[in-house]
């Protein structure tokens, strides 16, 4: 979930200032793209070098960069940048700044210009942290929106023992983790995607295949992860890289393959997504060496492929949702209608090569969806765009 997410964070003047560092490198192990925010106390702690070269980002302490020349570094858009401000550790002084609207330096200004959500790690020595002050403060700050990731208990800096110790980093992760899974507004549905093509053998090298490339159905595949969704991808023989955070990736070749690999699956998932595109037909006898140019015959005898698609729509229950592609080379939408009754599908979207940019190989399409009932006709935009409007009209089904 942390996958892509930009976080900010905001590093403050605590002895915990190491423990930062590896909070940066696990998000970012994560996925996340991270920038940093120091305070000054902050930079007496860990050098702002480390977090830049962790980061590949400059690291935000001030106002001004080269204050002869009048340039200004802008907290506002950093605010505006971020999905999450995580400010950890947090220190006593910022707590009692980020609650009294406080701005007295560069990070106090990131926190009141950011319309994202903010988290913070307090670390502070036990009696600083179980003051009325900076309860009320954190108590406040709660009432605010703002989630808190609680200090735990144990040997502080001091040399004292209490609450008070920043979470360790994997733990600040996890709950960054969490923030986004529990936003997620299709957390915990299971997504079924067949993507790329298929290879359908004559001998042990030559293949009858077609062109389409698997960026749609991985687009796809990547929508709905964002969207907290468990995706399973079945991805046939194409060169895009399927994207990370895929509940499975399972690679096939055939459709014959492909078609056991869905029926393992489609009694598990809520939704099919049926974006590969699987050969019709495939050779009746394939050589399992390689023929050569003397021995191949004048003619290949062709045999059915399971129809996966249809198998899905068969085996379709009462909470299953299944949605089908259909590539036309016309306008398409009689066909793409008596697709989606004759393979009991709940939704199916139309590309026609009628349309520049559309179908296969290329990195936009043009698509309608038809529901049963209404067609809508998007524009033509990038796939990834199309995949977010096609998670929106599988959302409506
Ligand atoms: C060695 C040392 C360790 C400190 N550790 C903490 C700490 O863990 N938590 C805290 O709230 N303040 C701590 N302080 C005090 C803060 O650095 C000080 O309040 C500072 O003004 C915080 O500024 P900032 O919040 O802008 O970074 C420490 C100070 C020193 C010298």
């Amino acid at each position: 979930m942390v996958h892509g997410r930009k976080i900010l964070l905001g590093v403050t003047g605590s002895i915990a200032a190491f423990k930062a560092v590896f909070l940066a490198r696990e998000l970012i192990r994560r996925g996340a793209e991270v920038r940093v925010v120091m305070t000054a106390a902050a930079t007496e702690f860990v050098g702002p070098l480390t977090f830049a070269t962790l980061t590949g980002h400059r690291v935000y302490s001030d106002f001004t960069e080269d204050a002869d020349q009048g340039t200004w570094t802008n907290h506002v858009d950093l605010g505006l940048w971020a999905d999450l401000f995580v400010v950890a550790p947090a220190t006593a002084e910022t707590l009692s700044a980020f609650s009294t609207g406080r701005c007295t330096n560069f990070l106090h200004a990131v926190f009141l210009s950011s319309r994202c959500e903010v988290m913070v790690a307090p670390a502070m020595d036990l009696d600083m942290f179980s003051h009325a002050a900076t309860q009320a403060n954190l108590h406040l700050l709660r009432e605010r929106g703002i989630s808190v990731v609680e200090p735990v208990s144990g040997p502080l800096a001091s040399g004292l023992e209490g609450k008070g110790r920043m979470e360790e980093p994997g733990a600040i992760a996890d709950a960054v983790e969490g923030y986004f899974e529990s936003r997620a507004p299709l957390r915990g549905l299971r997504v079924l995607i067949t993507a790329g093509p298929t290879h359908e053998p004559i001998d042990a090298v030559r293949f009858i295949g077609n062109r389409s490339s698997g960026k749609m159905g991985v687009a796809l595949a990547q929508a709905f992860i964002d969207q907290g969704a468990q995706v399973s991808l079945l991805l046939g023989p194409a060169t895009v890289a399927p994207p990370v955070g895929c509940e499975e990736v399972v690679r096939f070749e055939t459709a014959a393959e492909l078609a056991a690999a869905v029926a393992e699956r489609w009694g598990q998932m809520d939704v099919g997504i049926a974006a590969a595109a699987v050969a019709d037909v495939r050779p009746a006898a394939p050589a399992t060496n390689k023929l050569h140019r003397a021995d191949l015959p004048p003619a290949i005898v062709l045999e059915p492929t399971p129809d996966v698609l249809a198998y899905m729509g068969q085996h379709k229950a009462g909470h299953q949702k299944l949605i089908g592609f259909a590539l036309e080379t016309d306008e398409g939408r009689a066909s793409a209608a008596s697709k989606l009754e004759r393979k009991n599908l709940d939704g199916i979207v139309l590309n026609t090569l009628l349309d520049d940019g559309a179908g296969f190989q290329t990195d936009t399409n043009k698509v309608s969806t038809f529901d049963g009932r209404d067609w809508h006709t998007f524009e033509l935009k990038s796939k990834a765009e199309v995949a977010r409007d096609l998670v929106n009209f599988i959302q409506h089904l």
